[in-house]
């Protein structure tokens, strides 16, 4: 799903600051990946080189086997809007714009109608648990709530791959639990994960994690067994034939196969509308 090979990225500047040195990364679909390592190392660099938000200096990334070096500015974009979601730790919300609205944007590229991206936004806003606050400002949420907002606006798009840098950096331990139990509640829906965290407790919990330091990969825990994989990935082509009929301790999983967030195959909105009360 995200194959980073032989990337170098330094900024220019006197000196310039090699950032990246090398790195070799592949990230299959479905798997949610911790990213760690001291302030400086690297890390948002990699995000962004991974996330097409940069190009790197040297080496190739590739998005669902396309070469992202390849692509026109338009495509990217398109490739961005359609299959990628970003939750940054600063939040950028627009302080201006209604809660639905500032979800609603993040489909903003995507060639979706007002009305229809308002009906996702609520869906996805629902999803965070966060419908009732719709239309306050993001001046009258909390920290957590302003959190939920960006996670929102990240997967109204039902994005294959969300990246996340230091979702849970500007919020206390307990609001930071839940915003980590919605990204799993998102892996377990399918999605491809990817975040980065300086905190230990938050990245004992990936099932994978990556150490850098210093611009390289200095430990990666690999992808998790087979069989520790969570059965149902996003496209339903490679979903294994064991996903309808679970395992027994599928009451233990954030959520299931039917009630799956917003993977199903990226066909359908968080909440499709067969599916709402
Ligand atoms: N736009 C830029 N121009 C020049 N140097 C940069 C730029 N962005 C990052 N750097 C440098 O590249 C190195 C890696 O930065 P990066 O932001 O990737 O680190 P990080 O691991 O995300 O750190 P933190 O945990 O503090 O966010 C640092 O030395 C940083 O100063
Ligand atoms: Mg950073």
């Amino acid at each position: 799903m995200i194959e980073v090979e032989g990337v170098t990225k330094t900024y220019p500047g006197e000196p310039p600051v090699q950032a990246l040195r090398g790195v070799n990364l592949t990230i299959g679909e479905g798997e949610l990946v911790g990213i760690v390592g001291p302030s400086g190392s690297g890390k948002t660099t990699l995000l962004q080189v991974m996330g097409t938000l940069d190009r790197p200096t040297r080496g190739r990334v590739r998005i669902t086997g396309q070469d992202v070096a390849a692509m026109l500015d338009d495509d990217l974009s398109h490739l961005r809007a359609t299959r990628i979601g970003f939750v940054f730790q600063q939040f950028f919300l627009a302080e201006h714009d209604r809660v639905i609205d500032n979800v609603a944007d993040g489909l903003l590229y995507a060639g979706v109608p007002l009305d229809q991206r308002r009906r996702r936004a609520l869906d996805a806003l629902e999803l965070v648990g966060l419908s009732e606050r719709a239309q306050a400002r993001p001046t009258q949420l909390s920290g957590g709530q302003r959190q939920r907002v960006a996670i929102a606006r990240a997967v109204i798009g039902r994005p294959a791959i969300v990246f996340a840098d230091e979702p849970t950096g500007n919020l206390d331990q307990t609001t930071g639990q839940s915003i980590l139990a919605l990204i799993e509640q998102l892996h377990h829906g399918g999605s491809t994960i990817v975040v980065i965290t300086h905190d230990r407790v938050i990245a004992d919990r990936m099932p994978r994690r990556v150490e850098i330091l210093d611009g390289q990969i200095v430990a990666d825990t690999g992808p998790p067994a087979p069989a520790d994989r969570h059965p149902c990935p996003s496209d339903a082509s490679s979903r294994p034939s064991d996903c309808s009929s679970r395992p027994s301790d599928a009451s233990s999983r954030p959520s299931d196969c039917s009630s799956r967030p917003y993977g199903d195959g990226n066909q359908r909105g968080p909440l499709a509308d067969q599916d709402r009360p």
